[in-house]
């Protein structure tokens, strides 16, 4: 059935794991997920960009969603919003149905403009107060990310910053949200490192001081995707062309979970799954022209990656 967020994130919290948020646009993308619960008995967070739900349209985004939760009667699955820019974005996905909201208020509407603190708190507050009134989960976000909020990847501009533990501590109180995405140097899309990342390029320290003084705010990481070679490989050995880049290891998203992370944002990865296996159906079979020829090993390519995620954070076996 489709449940709150935080129903999924205070069981997580209960049993020690991590739940991986995993991003739909189409048909293929949420019958992968679902694919891959069902082979590991996970729960499912859902969710889906304001991008998404122009591109599949929200009401036929809604329904695919809908459908997975019909048809799996004995998994779980939130259905989330994520990056809300606005009032306006959380009130309308709530309106459509979804059981989360990520209020990212870290930003100004246009992406670009950083907000003030007091700008960020009164927003989140105002869709905290709104959602808890219709049972809908909240994630706010202090600090600021590379990549979407930059549009540029790693490199940056200058707006990304690491989440300053005070603050996080206010925000999380003023605001009442169920969940906190923090910013501790990851960014979104393939782009993340130029080099191997050691042990310490994430301020883990960051993440174990918020989580000790916020013991019950669920965390969030977002720009999770850990890019790996061998996707990174497929894509360009069939034509793509990827620079050579680095993610987030997973042990580093391990770490976290041990220190209070819940939910973790993985796209890239699903992106760079499904593109590898149809430029490879192209490649080999370039005769072929029917999409399920394709589409069918581009669903299965996404299922392994987020089948592996699931284990990866725990989260099998907790459906
Ligand atoms: O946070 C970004 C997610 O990967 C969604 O990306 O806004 O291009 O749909 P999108
Ligand atoms: P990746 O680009 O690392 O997959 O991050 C996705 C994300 O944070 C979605 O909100
Ligand atoms: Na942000
Ligand atoms: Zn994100």
């Amino acid at each position: 059935p489709l449940v709150s967020m935080r129903q999924l994130l205070d069981e997580a919290a209960k049993g020690g794991y991590g739940v991986g948020a995993f991003n739909v646009n189409d048909m293929e993308q949420i019958q992968a997920i679902m694919m891959a619960a069902k082979e590991t008995n996970s729960p499912v967070i859902a969710q889906a960009s304001r991008g998404a739900r122009k591109f599949a349209e929200d009401l036929y985004l809604f329904k695919l969603i809908e459908a997975a939760a019909e048809l799996n009667p004995d998994i779980p699955i939130a259905m989330h919003q994520d990056h809300g820019n606005s009032f306006e974005t959380c009130k309308s996905a709530i309106a459509l149905g979804f059981t989360s909201v990520m209020m990212d208020g870290s930003l100004k509407e246009d992406g670009k403009t950083p907000t003030t603190f007091e700008e960020n708190v009164e927003v989140t507050r105002r869709v905290v107060d709104y959602a808890h009134e219709r049972g809908v989960t909240v994630e706010g976000e202090i600090g600021v990310l590379g990549g979407v909020e930059d549009g540029h990847g790693a490199g940056g501009t200058g707006l990304e910053h690491i989440t300053d533990p005070d603050q996080a501590v206010e925000f999380a109180e003023r605001t009442g949200v169920d969940a906190l995405a923090i910013a501790i140097g990851t960014s979104h899309g393939a782009y993340k490192f130029t080099k191997k990342p050691d042990g310490s390029v994430l301020k883990m320290d960051v993440l174990i001081q918020i989580h000790k003084r916020l013991p019950h705010t669920h965390l969030v990481m977002h720009g999770s995707s850990s890019v790996p070679k061998d996707l990174q490989d497929i894509v360009n050995q069939y034509g793509g062309h990827l620079k050579q880049t680095w993610g987030v290891p997973v042990e580093e998203i391990q770490l976290g979970i041990k220190n209070g992370v819940r939910k973790i944002n993985v796209d890239t990865d699903n992106r760079l799954a499904i593109t590898g296996a149809i430029r490879k159906v192209f490649a080999e079979t370039p005769e072929k022209f029917d999409p399920r020829d394709y589409l069918t090993p581009a669903r299965a390519a996404m299922a392994k990656v987020v089948a592996q995620r699931m284990r990866e954070f725990g989260q099998a076996g907790h459906a």
